[in-house]
């Protein structure tokens, strides 16, 4: 074996490189020069039973030889590919009105629509300013401090676990533990760290829980809090807003149940429900055969979470709601599985 066989593999391998006219052509010429039955390889293989004094020669040039054709294939590769994009086939005209999409040869017809979640929400933001109520906005994720320990729920408190939470893991040390907020409660303790009474708030958003679903349950879903605070609010003011928001939302008078319940940071604590829009309180599968459907947990803000929002204790008093938005919509557009909203299937959310 000599340096010119070498060579002459060599020279050859790049002609024929170059002379690939497309990638599969050139996937051959790979094989051929470069795959384990090449002439190529079996050099390197015999390389052993060569003299020293050849192996100090041979064996840099056979390497050199390799990685120059290897080299060669890789930018004849790219060249091939370059040339066969169609660069014309993604052509975008950022001019076209977006309703028949971005990309000329596959145009989608028809125009997109608020989803029914918004829609609600929008309604129901419309239905509160009107009222006079602010609409304040919160993080979704959120502190430990702000989630559970401001709403009177200690590290240790069993009313933590009535609310699957998603932790977050840190990278870094931190004080704080973080978590995905598990209610848009926290946003009480935020508005109110920053405005004095008397205050009106909603507070729409996303939640999340770490929980099974099923036809009431999702582990990402939207609530909507309400708070209103001032020297001298009672269940009085609670029950004529909730009264005015549910017979302008339904269009109709609605009929509510309050359930005696309990949250930490509210007392006294009330369960909220309505009769099920679409049995008429005969029982279903949307209300679980009971005839009615929980709507929310409400009650009198604790002087706890006044104080721990910076008031002085018994200076005011408020309540505050948080409603399952999706349960709403149920009710309202009469869908028996609240999980269809946020399926994503055209077929479902092209009826609105
Ligand atoms: C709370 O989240 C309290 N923060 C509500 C509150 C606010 C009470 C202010 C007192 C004062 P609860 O976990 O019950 O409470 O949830 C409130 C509502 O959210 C439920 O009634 C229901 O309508 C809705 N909800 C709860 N979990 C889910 C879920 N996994 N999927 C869909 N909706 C849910």
């Amino acid at each position: 074996m000599s340096q010119k066989k070498l060579e002459k593999i060599l020279q050859e391998g790049l002609q024929s490189i170059q002379k690939a006219s497309n990638e599969v052509d050139l996937m051959m010429v790979e094989v051929r020069l470069l795959g384990r039955k090449s002439e190529l390889s079996a050099l390197l293989k015999g390389l052993k039973d060569l003299s020293p004094e050849e192996k100090r020669t041979l064996g840099p040039a056979m390497n050199a030889a390799k990685q120059q054709l290897t080299q060669s294939l890789a930018e004849k590769r790219e060249q091939l590919q370059e040339a066969d994009h169609d660069w014309e086939a993604e052509r975008i005209d950022v001019t076209l009105p977006s309703s028949i999409g971005l990309n000329r040869k596959k145009r989608i017809s028809g125009v997109g629509h608020q989803h029914p979640l918004t829609t609600i929400t929008r309604e129901i933001e419309d239905i509160f300013t009107s009222m006079g109520f602010e609409i304040a906005d919160g993080p979704e994720v959120e502190t430990e401090f702000y989630n559970f320990d401001a709403l009177n729920m200690p590290a240790d408190h069993p009313a933590r676990d009535m609310q699957d939470t998603f932790w977050l893991q840190m990278k870094k040390e931190s004080e704080d533990r973080f978590l995905l907020r598990t209610h848009t409660s926290p946003v009480q303790i935020r508005y109110m760290q920053t405005h004095t009474p008397p205050l009106r708030i909603i507070v729409p958003g996303r939640v999340f829980r770490n929980e099974a679903t099923d036809t009431t349950h999702e582990h990402t879903f939207y609530q909507f809090e309400c708070l209103m605070v001032s020297d001298d609010i009672s269940v009085a003011n609670f029950k004529a807003v909730g009264e005015m928001f549910f017979s302008r939302f339904f269009g109709q008078e609605t009929t509510i149940r309050l359930r005696p319940s309990f949250f930490p940071f509210v007392e006294p604590g009330f369960e909220f429900d309505i009769a099920c829009t679409l049995c008429h309180g005969v029982g279903c599968s949307a209300c679980k055969q009971v005839g009615w459907i929980e709507i929310g947990g409400a009650g009198m803000v604790h002087q706890k979470v006044l104080v721990a929002a910076g008031y002085e204790r018994d200076r005011y008093q408020g309540f505050a709601w948080g409603f399952g938005t999706p349960r709403l919509a149920m009710m309202k557009y009469h869908i028996p599985d609240g999980r269809l909203f946020q399926s994503g299937d055209l077929r479902f959310i092209n009826q609105f």
